[in-house]
């Protein structure tokens, strides 16, 4: 097999995530690097080579004809821009989470891909979280029966740490963070209910973090990591303007009959993802997310103390408790051979799509949306695995 180029563009913050595609020894080698600033070049350069091609201009990544696939890890608002051009170029994407910021957006991608015959792949990594897969493979089981309810509980508790300091704080780089964060949440609540949302309702506001201290307008933003900063109205440094929600919740009714929930709070003491499964036969529910996690499930009537059974799961090497190593070589085998991959461009859409309407519906107060439905051709080809 030829050597396999990659481009990467925007290779600091979660840029990090393409660096473990460049594996010499399995052909794999990142030849190009985008990013506006210079300063993420050094980083960069240390892990996959000084004579790596780097430029503040990602259309010069996007000229460069060896180059079969880029890895598209800037923020949200440059996805849709980013991604438009890389598939247009022809080169395969792998595109992070959010697909983009607008269903208009997610759209206009999937119909490029489809027109282009460029392989889109999007970064939905919780779909490679240890902790998800043993769910999922719970209920394919059908241990708890048909699901009928499904309710997630997103404690964020470094909510302040990275979301209200930088561009994450602004609705026109977001739309708002039910989307930006509740991304991931909603498309496992797709993925493990095997349906996807019909309507959505919300509400959400922002109540603490309007009030803590901000850093002047001079002063670039910069996400600020410590568990020191607390309690949560005492943190200084946030943005001059902030006007997403820092809590959200919204219910869904989904395709097949079912019902969910997502609730996301961004000033909790404690960080977890807590999801559980309510079906014909019983009930399953994780205890942590990351690392030496266990699922619990009820299949018997009985206390919640005593659960049915417990899978006590291992921790797994890997960035976002071992998703980020499932993750990238799935992108790379899907390029490559064409092999099946855990996560849909269609779903990355779908989840966007309930990220909006759930935002739009809590700042109009509460109204029903509707999720639009995308033209059956696009859907097709997306379930053939783009071939
Ligand atoms: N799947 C996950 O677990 C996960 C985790 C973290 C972040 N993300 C996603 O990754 C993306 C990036 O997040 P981040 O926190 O690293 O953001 P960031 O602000 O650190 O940006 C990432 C890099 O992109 C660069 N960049 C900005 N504008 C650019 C441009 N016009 N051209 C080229 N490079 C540009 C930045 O300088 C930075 O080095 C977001 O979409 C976020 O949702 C996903």
């Amino acid at each position: 097999m030829k050597e396999f180029k990659i481009g990467v563009i925007g290779v600091g913050g979660r840029g990090a995530l393409a660096r473990s595609a460049h594996k010499l020894e399995d052909g794999c080698r990142i030849v190009a690097g985008a990013d506006v600033k210079s300063k993420a070049f050094e980083d960069f350069k240390k892990h996959v080579g000084e004579d790596v091609f780097t430029t503040n201009d990602y259309r010069e990544v996007l000229k460069i004809k060896e180059i079969e696939a880029v890895f598209i890890t800037s923020p949200d608002y440059l996805h849709e821009e980013h991604a438009l051009a890389a598939l247009n170029a022809g080169k395969a994407v792998y595109l992070e989470k959010p697909m983009a910021i607008t269903i208009e957006g997610c759209d206009k991608l999937l119909k490029t891909a489809m027109e282009t015959r460029s392989k889109l792949f999007l970064g939905h990594n919780m779909r490679h979280f240890p902790v998800v897969l043993k769910m999922k493979e719970i209920i394919d089981s059908g241990l708890i029966g048909e699901i009928q309810v499904g309710w997630c509980r997103h404690f964020v508790g470094y909510g302040g740490d990275a979301y209200f300091r930088d561009w994450h704080s602004e609705q026109k780089n977001t739309t708002g963070l039910l989307l930006q964060k509740g991304a991931h949440d909603i498309d496992v609540m797709h993925w493990l209910m095997g349906t996807y949302t019909k309507s959505v309702v919300g509400m959400g506001m922002l109540s603490v973090y309007d009030k803590c201290k901000r850093r002047p307008e001079t002063e670039p933003g910069c996400a600020k990591w410590s568990n020191g900063q607390w309690p949560p109205l005492e943190q200084v440094g946030f943005s001059p303007v902030i006007d997403v929600e820092d809590h959200n919740m919204i219910m869904m009714q989904m395709e097949n009959g079912a019902q969910a929930s997502y609730m996301q709070c961004h000033y909790t003491p404690d960080g977890e993802r807590n999801y559980t499964f309510i079906g014909t036969k019983g009930r399953i529910e994780n205890v942590g997310d990351y690392g030496k996690c266990e699922v619990h499930a009820w299949t018997q009537r009985g206390p919640r103390e005593t659960p049915d059974i417990v899978y006590k799961l291992k921790e797994v090497e890997g960035g976002h408790g071992g998703a980020d190593s499932g993750i990238v070589p799935s992108f790379i085998d899907f390029v490559r051979s064409g092999k099946k991959t855990n996560t849909s461009p269609i779903a990355a859409r779908n989840s966007v799509a309930v990220g909006v309407l759930g935002h739009k519906s809590m700042r109009s107060g509460c109204m029903l949306q509707q999720i639009p439905k995308l033209p059956e051709k696009l859907i097709e080809y997306f379930k053939n695995g783009q071939e």
